[in-house]
């Protein structure tokens, strides 16, 4: 009798094209985008605000928030950030599983976001009921989530990690003995287990802005600049993985630009992070890696559909109006504060010991 492994039997949550909305830049005369700035700045002081702004998030966003007193940074950093600041409200640019993570370590802080039309195809792609019938499937594995998912979700996770925590925490519990589920973006997750060598039941999510980065394309455009570096964020598929020099979180990428002795980079993450990495080293030159060539063609084209709904008019009106308020409800931020707060000790203490190393 043939039976079929547990890993063979998950449905494929990935998101068809076709669900994927346009990317909606938002096209303003210089003059009009300077107004919305200074609008802005006024009104972070009016409100006790900040900005928590991800690499992805518009340039203007992002240089906002540097200004102002607020934070731009990979998604971990973005939760450390709202613990720290002292402010009472924190304006958080970026997707809704960011939003939610800033107001379950800070349920006393009103979390606002320019729009609540933020999503994301990971989080979209891991429904709570399903998730938790896996969960309850397999109680003797532990159940590791990424960032990427709703708070319904990490409610239910012992651990929580970011792209940039990742395998340091699977490492460590796999040394324990532990056995996961993880989810829910299966290219992560399959590095992870390729640098780990942990036992992972991997739930079948993908980021529709990193699956389309292509492996054979990629190939090609290195055979076109051979000095160049690549860089590569691990949502991206396993072909595209493999010919990295380093992978690595949207800061892992960044550090890798400013410490890397080249002047040339490929980048395999969404293109918002251009922005810093001119800012940082302005005289290297950045490539973007391909997402369409023969083989294909791009819906995103490197580019989060949602991350570019966080525009500057919206910014303006959530200031004034006090809209698009996350709200998660009491229970479900007490259990999902134990995922997240095992990964910032976690974390911390991996600092120490670095420091004392
Ligand atoms: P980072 O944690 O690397 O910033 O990634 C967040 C994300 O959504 C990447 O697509
Ligand atoms: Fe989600 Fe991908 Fe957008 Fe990041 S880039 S928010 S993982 S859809």
């Amino acid at each position: 009798m043939r039976t079929t492994s547990p890993q063979a039997e998950l449905k494929d949550y990935r998101m068809p094209p076709s669900a994927v909305p346009e990317t909606d830049v938002e096209l303003l005369p210089i003059a009009e985008r300077n107004e919305l700035k200074a609008s802005i700045k006024i009104l972070l002081k009016q409100h006790n605000a900040v900005l928590v702004a991800h690499y992805y998030t518009d340039a203007d966003l992002q240089m906002l928030a540097d200004e102002t007193g607020g934070c731009v940074s990979d998604s971990l950093e973005m939760a450390r950030f709202g613990i720290r600041t002292e402010a009472q409200t924190l304006i958080v640019c970026g997707v809704r599983f960011m939003g939610e993570t800033a107001k379950i370590l800070n349920p006393e802080k009103r979390v606002l976001m320019p729009t609540l039309a933020a999503e994301c195809s990971l989080d979209i792609g891991c429904p709570s009921a399903a998730f938790n019938a896996l969960c309850d499937a397999h109680p003797d594995r532990t159940v590791v989530v990424y960032a990427n998912t709703s708070a319904a979700v990490k409610a239910r996770a012992d651990w929580m990690v970011t792209s940039g925590s990742a395998v340091d925490v699977i490492r460590h519990l796999h040394a324990q003995g532990q056995k996961f589920i993880w989810a829910p973006d299966q290219y992560l997750g399959q590095y992870v287990q390729e640098q780990t060598g942990a036992d992972m039941l991997l739930w079948r999510g993908a980021c529709i802005v990193h699956e389309e980065f292509k492996g054979i394309e990629l190939e090609q455009l290195r055979r076109q600049h051979p000095r160049a570096k690549v860089l590569v964020h691990p949502e991206s598929p396993a072909a595209v993985i493999r010919q990295a020099d380093v992978v690595g979180s949207t800061t892992g990428i960044i550090q890798a630009v400013i410490t890397l002795d080249a002047e040339e980079f490929i980048v395999a993450t969404d293109k918002g992070i251009f922005h810093k990495l001119r800012e940082l080293a302005p005289g290297k030159t950045f490539i973007e890696a391909p997402t369409a060539g023969r083989s294909a063609t791009c819906k995103s084209c490197a580019h989060c559909p949602w991350m570019a709904m966080n525009t500057l008019r919206r910014t303006v009106q959530t200031l004034e109006s006090g809209a698009n308020e996350i709200a998660v409800a009491p229970e479900i931020i007490k259990r999902a504060n134990l995922p997240i707060k095992r990964l910032l000790d976690f974390t911390q203490q991996q600092k120490q010991l670095a420091g004392d190393a």
